[in-house]
């Protein structure tokens, strides 16, 4: 059950890079909760299908459109398809990203360079694309950024760097395109369960001691990082533009590392 009005979001069309999975399926099944048309975009067709479907059992309106966003002609497309089916566009989330654990000194330049392209590029070519309708609509964005760069994380040089630069983005499309009327935020999430960041990432061994690393004691849930884009989507957050939402708990406050709290 949603803190917010069930049609807090009603008349907005918004886009979901990422959205076949983790925490862009759940913002897009929020934002739709709450009155959104919703377009979801990724690489996998069959995942797309299933949030679009999710969506649409619960009486929400979804499109699934196949665009890797490292592809501005895919990314240019997916616009194109959205305006054809709802004619506006008036958040854009981009949640699209890639990571695996290496260390630096074995990381490939095309490693490094393949994680920024999804992520830190991917972001860009998307708020590119998306600029024409969501200046005509004065809408949003909401970059799904990390708290890897607050510190030095060991085995993610390339995830940091490209989310550094996100960081870099939102702050810097604030003031370019908020004489447009277009807010650009970011959240930026700390462990979350039910996605490919702990499934592919943490070793079940370490999750204890994970979790005793994070001042409330656990782990996030999708819907806690959704929720939060409700927000930031929504005119509740009309004034705000160029901040990042840190939702982790507190874990980047103890350092990140892997160590004990106490019991
Ligand atoms: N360790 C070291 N290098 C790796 C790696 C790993 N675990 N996984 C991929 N790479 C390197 C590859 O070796 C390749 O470099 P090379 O050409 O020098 O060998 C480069 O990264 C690209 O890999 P490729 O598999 O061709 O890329 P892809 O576009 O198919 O996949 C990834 C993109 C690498 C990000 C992949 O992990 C992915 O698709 N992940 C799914 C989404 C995800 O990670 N979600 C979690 C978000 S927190």
């Amino acid at each position: 059950m949603s803190i917010f009005r069930a049609d807090a979001l009603q008349g907005l069309v918004a886009l979901v890079t990422g959205g076949g999975s983790g925490i862009g399926a759940a913002i897009a099944a929020t934002l739709a909760e709450h009155g959104a048309r919703v377009a979801v975009c990724g690489r996998t067709q069959a995942k797309l299908d299933a949030t679009a479907e999710a969506i649409a059992a619960t009486g929400g309106e979804a499109l699934a459109v196949a665009a890797d966003v490292r592809k501005p002609e895919q990314v240019e497309a997916a616009m194109q398809a959205i305006e054809a089916r709802w004619g506006r566009l008036d958040v854009l989330v981009n949640s699209a990203a890639g990571n695996f654990l290496c260390p630096a000194a074995s990381l490939s330049p095309n490693g490094f360079g393949t994680v920024v392209d999804i992520d830190l590029k991917g972001t860009f070519n998307a708020c590119k694309a998306a600029l024409p309708l969501l200046s005509r609509a004065g809408g949003s964005i909401l970059n799904i950024s990390a708290t890897l760069h607050y510190g030095g994380t060991p085995l993610q040089v390339h995830a940091a760097s490209a989310k550094a630069g996100i960081d870099a983005l939102t702050r810097t499309l604030a003031v370019e395109w908020g004489p447009a009327g277009i807010r650009v935020n970011a959240i930026a999430p700390g462990p979350i369960d039910n996605t490919e960041g702990i499934t592919r990432l943490l070793p079940p061994e370490l999750r204890t001691r994970a979790e005793r690393a994070i001042p409330l004691r656990r782990f996030g849930q999708p819907r806690e990082i959704a929720e939060a884009a409700v927000f930031l989507a929504s005119s509740a957050s009309a004034y705000t533009t160029g901040a990042t939402l840190v939702i982790d708990g507190g874990h980047w406050l103890t350092g990140m590392g892997l160590m004990t709290l106490g019991e």
